[in-house]
């Protein structure tokens, strides 16, 4: 299983202190949500913060892009030695070229491709993708914040998205995850979780532990 906290739920002026906590802790990546005030609410992360995260870790920074233009932030992307992106397909707005053609951009530029599903998307708007993909992010809250409740109606998005194409593409969750939820997606064939709240709710001191828990939730 892989275990990448995210930053977004850290808190944003010790976000220095929460990278060294997560390296330190055992996390096996570090997730960045990018977000754009358009394709979601809020504006989070952007190639600054990127840059300096990625030069205080030595762990792998996936970058899940909650963004109207996903193609038009590649190049930053790639130039701080992100090392996965995911992007949602429904920025694409239905048009699954452009998705194609996004994903193998992503992989041009020596990246990790990754899709994300909203709640509402079904697993067919991935179907046209299977060779393409490294791995799709099952979404587990409505996207755009951190500390929401689980969404349970998701386990059966995940167990199909594993069952049909577990064997060649990472399933991750995003939201909600804690030791106890982290347990159900695992059953259901997730094997990347990204945690927020449950990583930096308590402190930053209290970081190693929360890691510990997800992992010995298995
Ligand atoms: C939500 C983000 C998540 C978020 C998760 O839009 O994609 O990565 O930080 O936070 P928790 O684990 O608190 O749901
Ligand atoms: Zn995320």
């Amino acid at each position: 299983m892989v275990v990448a906290p995210s930053l977004y739920a850290a808190p944003l002026l010790r976000i220095g202190d929460a990278v060294r906590a997560v390296t330190d802790g055992g996390a096996d990546a570090v997730h960045l949500d990018v977000m754009d005030g358009h394709f979601v609410g809020p504006i989070s992360f952007g190639n600054l913060i990127v840059q300096a995260v990625s030069a205080a870790t030595h762990l792998p920074l996936d970058a899940h892009l909650m963004v109207s233009n996903p193609v038009s932030h590649l190049p930053w992307l790639a130039d701080a030695g992100v090392r996965g992106v995911t992007i949602h397909v429904e920025a694409f707005e239905g048009d699954q070229v452009g998705v194609i053609e996004a994903v193998r951009e992503i992989r041009k530029r020596g990246m990790r491709a990754g899709v994300a599903l909203k709640p509402a998307t079904g697993v067919r708007a991935i179907a046209g993708l299977v060779g393409e993909l490294d791995h799709v992010l099952v979404m587990t809250v409505e996207p755009g914040s951190s500390g929401q409740p689980f969404m349970r109606a998701m386990l059966s998005k995940v167990s199909e998205v594993a069952d049909r194409f577990g064997h060649d593409i990472e399933v991750g969750v995003d939201g909600g995850i804690n030791a106890s939820t982290a347990r159900e997606a695992l059953d259901a064939g997730a094997r990347y979780l990204v945690a927020g709240s449950s990583v930096f709710a308590a402190s930053i001191e209290g970081v190693r532990g929360a890691i510990d828990a997800l992992r010995t939730s298995e």
